[in-house]
């Protein structure tokens, strides 16, 4: 197969804009901290609607350690997530020594809801974090009424949020800390990045201080013309600010964001189209409730029960068959270090490991054509063919 026949799994769509902004950035003698990101963050708790506060660090991760910091969690605390999401949500509440706890997800959204929220909660949970999975919403507001009944503390990872809205509010615009990611196959890219999006000013003038060493003043307010080089540490930090040259991919890449995303709403729908032929393939439901999606993932499942191979081996032979393929994601419960630690096993969260042992993703970006498309949907086709039971 030569190169150019192979669909990528995920593609950034950078413009001429983009590059020129970053080329302004490098050749302006500032490329680390400073007034693009201050713009960055400006534009994007505007397109919110302004009623936040906007806080930008080098990557989502980041940005859920400080959210999770700034809870002061103690030993034995707990906190309630999903499964089925990237490892960084869960790491981050062991990492601020709290104990992760797993809800179990709806079958055919994989997103987690709050009957199944309700009945973990113990005397020690401190906490809850959704991820409004694949661009689709969490059930918010069922969530939020809980936390709010039972004092918990609502942290929404909306890595995959960028654009979505739940009841026609968009996710972060009224959150009392959302987290989203800028990571190259998210729905807008600064490279690597992120954005927190948080309702307390002084909770996010922590968060500030925490991204840059714990420190009282930012490079840029040192070393601008007026500023002044003295500084201090007001409680140990961390590097978790995002540069001038990473805000000025972000700035075009927002501009953006509203054709991009009904790229990808065009481009599901078409999907959903395609495989509705296709007896084998199950693509996830979008949820019941009001929403718009921001299709940042078209996740599917195999079914395993008709083939003479497993879900592994399927995605290597669409590998070689030119197709990119994504795996979001393996349930976080089962992973060694969960397994071994907290003697998590199979059998917890039915649903997450159902489709767990099933799902993988399809390409699915604005770059990617209708042509492509059918090429994806005709492998598909084929290896089921050719593997059938
Ligand atoms: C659900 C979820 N949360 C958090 C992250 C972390 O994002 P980042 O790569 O920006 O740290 C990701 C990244 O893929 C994610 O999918």
């Amino acid at each position: 197969m030569k190169e150019k026949d192979f669909i990528p799994f995920c593609r950034p769509t950078i413009g001429d804009d983009e590059i020129k902004e970053v080329v302004d950035s490098l050749k302006s003698g500032w490329i680390t901290t400073g007034p693009k990101v201050a713009r960055l963050e400006q534009e994007f708790r505007r397109w919110l609607g302004e009623h936040q506060e906007a806080v930008a660090v080098n990557s989502a991760t980041a940005g859920l350690h400080l959210a999770l910091l700034t809870l002061e969690l103690n030993p034995g605390d707990e906190v309630i997530t999903t499964s089925i999401t990237w490892p960084s949500t869960v790491n981050n509440i062991v990492i601020c020594g709290a104990r992760p706890v797993f809800a179990d997800v709806d079958m055919d959204t994989l997103q987690i809801m709050a009957q199944e929220i309700e009945k973990r909660i113990t005397r020690r949970t401190r906490a809850v974090i959704p991820v409004h999975f694949a661009g689709a919403p969490v059930d918010l507001d069922p969530i939020r009424s809980l936390c709010q009944e039972r004092g918990l503390d609502l942290i929404e990872d909306a890595a995959h949020a960028v654009g979505t809205s739940y009841q026609g509010r968009p996710i972060g615009s009224d959150s009392e800390v959302a987290v989203f990611s800028f990571h190259p196959i998210k729905n807008m890219t600064t490279g690597e990045g992120g954005m927190i999006l948080c309702s307390r000013r002084q909770r996010a003038d922590r968060m500030r201080r925490l991204r840059f060493h714990g420190i009282s003043r930012d490079a840029w307010k040192r070393y601008s013309r007026g500023g002044s080089p003295q500084y201090e540490v007001v409680e140990p930090g961390f590097k978790y600010n995002m540069l001038d040259i990473e805000a000025a991919i972000g700035l075009h890449q927002l501009e953006r964001l509203t054709n991009f995303n009904e790229r990808r709403r065009h481009l599901a729908k078409n999907y959903f189209a395609l495989l509705s032929q296709v007896p084998g393939i199950m693509p996830l439901k979008p949820p019941s409730y009001p929403h718009k999606h921001a299709w940042h993932l078209f996740v599917v499942r195999l079914d395993i029960d008709r083939l003479r191979i497993g879900r592994d081996e399927f995605i290597a032979k669409l590998q070689e068959d030119g197709i990119g393929v994504g795996l979001h994601f393996p349930a976080v419960h089962l992973q060694k270090f969960y397994r071994e630690r907290y003697g998590f096993k199979r059998g917890m969260l039915p649903n997450a490991e159902w489709n767990s042992d099933r799902i993988f993703s399809l390409p699915l970006y604005p770059l990617l054509t209708e042509k492509e498309q059918e090429r994806v949907v005709s492998s598909l086709k084929k290896l089921l063919k050719r593997y059938e039971r």
